[in-house]
């Protein structure tokens, strides 16, 4: 059974290392040098060439390096086999660590000091308790939780919104229409973790930054078109919205032009808040590859018709 690799922006050489590993003697191919297309049965990818996995004629199983899916079910030749996506520490850790950074960045006021620092000028600002800042958390998943629950430790309130009710310690879950906005109402920083689907795409837009308590801010670290992303400067610049962390933006990179750039109250990073560290996540892809090759269930399989 061969395995092939296809990603512009992960290092293959890496990843045949660390699956060599876990699974050794399984053969790894590196896109395009695919060989005969007709041995591969796996394929493990992030963003692949629209119409690449419909050319190779065995393909049974599709291993995603992102935990989120939607450009692979954007591409209307998607064969139609298994689809696992990555669930694993190192992407979880570092979300965790993202949204605390994020949410810490605007409560405890660090680019005000960055401000001041600039000025020479050594002036306190005051800032009230984690414990009167409340988090509202969009999508409650691997992610969300994982960020919650970091959230609480430093005992921030956290509020989290997801299509079913959860339950996670010390965090109060919310869902449906109503409940989306009896969250938003009480919500000072809205982080968003929501997969992109048709339901949630352009979510964050002028009615939600709306129903936002005033000087709220609001950290995007899903998916650029979850974002409008003229309402959100809208919101920013009537004085609103406090403010804005994006590792995630509709045209990446975010070209050089866009307002986003040299906007004071928008911060930016690459989408970098998680990454897929192959020493952290090739067990993950060695065990999906385990249960595949012994016909058991398959771990993180994506359901398509929900679309994450
Ligand atoms: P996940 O485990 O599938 O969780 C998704 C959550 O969103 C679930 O709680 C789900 O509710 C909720 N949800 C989905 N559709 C909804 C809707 N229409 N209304 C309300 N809630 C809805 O996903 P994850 O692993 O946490 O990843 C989340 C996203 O993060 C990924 O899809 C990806 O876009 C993004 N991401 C970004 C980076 C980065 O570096 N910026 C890195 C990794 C991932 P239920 O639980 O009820 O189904
Ligand atoms: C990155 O954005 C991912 O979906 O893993």
């Amino acid at each position: 059974m061969t395995l092939l690799f296809c990603s512009s922006s992960d290092n293959a050489n890496v990843w045949r290392a660390e699956i060599a590993k876990r699974l050794p003697g399984l053969e790894m191919r590196v896109w395009p040098d695919v060989g005969d297309p007709a041995d591969i049965r796996m394929a493990l990818v992030w963003k692949p060439p629209a119409g690449m996995l419909a050319s190779l004629p065995n393909l049974s199983l599709i291993v995603s390096l992102g935990a989120g899916v939607e450009p692979l079910l954007e591409d209307p030749t998607l064969p139609d086999v298994p689809l696992v996506r990555m669930v694993s520490d190192g992407l979880t850790l570092d979300m965790a660590g993202y949204i605390a950074f994020q949410v810490l960045r605007w409560h405890r006021q660090m680019d005000d000091y960055a401000a001041l620092q600039a000025q020479a000028r050594w002036e306190p600002l005051d800032h009230g308790p984690a414990s009167a800042v409340t988090v509202g958390i969009l999508g409650l998943g691997e992610l969300g939780t994982a960020a919650a629950r970091t959230l609480r430790t430093m005992d921030y309130r956290v509020l989290g919104w997801s299509r079913s009710p959860k339950q996670v310690e010390g965090v109060e879950s919310f869902s449906g229409p109503d409940g989306l906005a009896a969250m938003l109402a009480q919500t000072n920083t809205l982080v968003c973790l929501l997969p992109l689907t048709p339901d949630t795409q352009g979510i964050l837009n002028a009615a939600l930054f709306a129903a936002l308590p005033a000087g709220a801010v609001v950290v995007n670290a899903a998916r650029g078109r979850h974002l409008v992303e003229a309402d959100l400067l809208a919101a920013l610049d009537s004085g609103h919205l406090r403010g804005a962390s994006l590792d995630v933006t509709v045209t990446e990179p975010l070209p050089p032009e866009h307002p986003f750039w040299r906007h004071p109250k928008i911060r930016i990073t690459p989408h970098v808040a998680a990454v897929t560290h192959p020493s952290l996540s090739a067990a993950q892809v060695a065990e999906a590859v385990r249960a595949f090759r012994a016909g058991e269930p398959l771990p993180n399989l994506v359901d398509r018709k929900r679309g994450y």
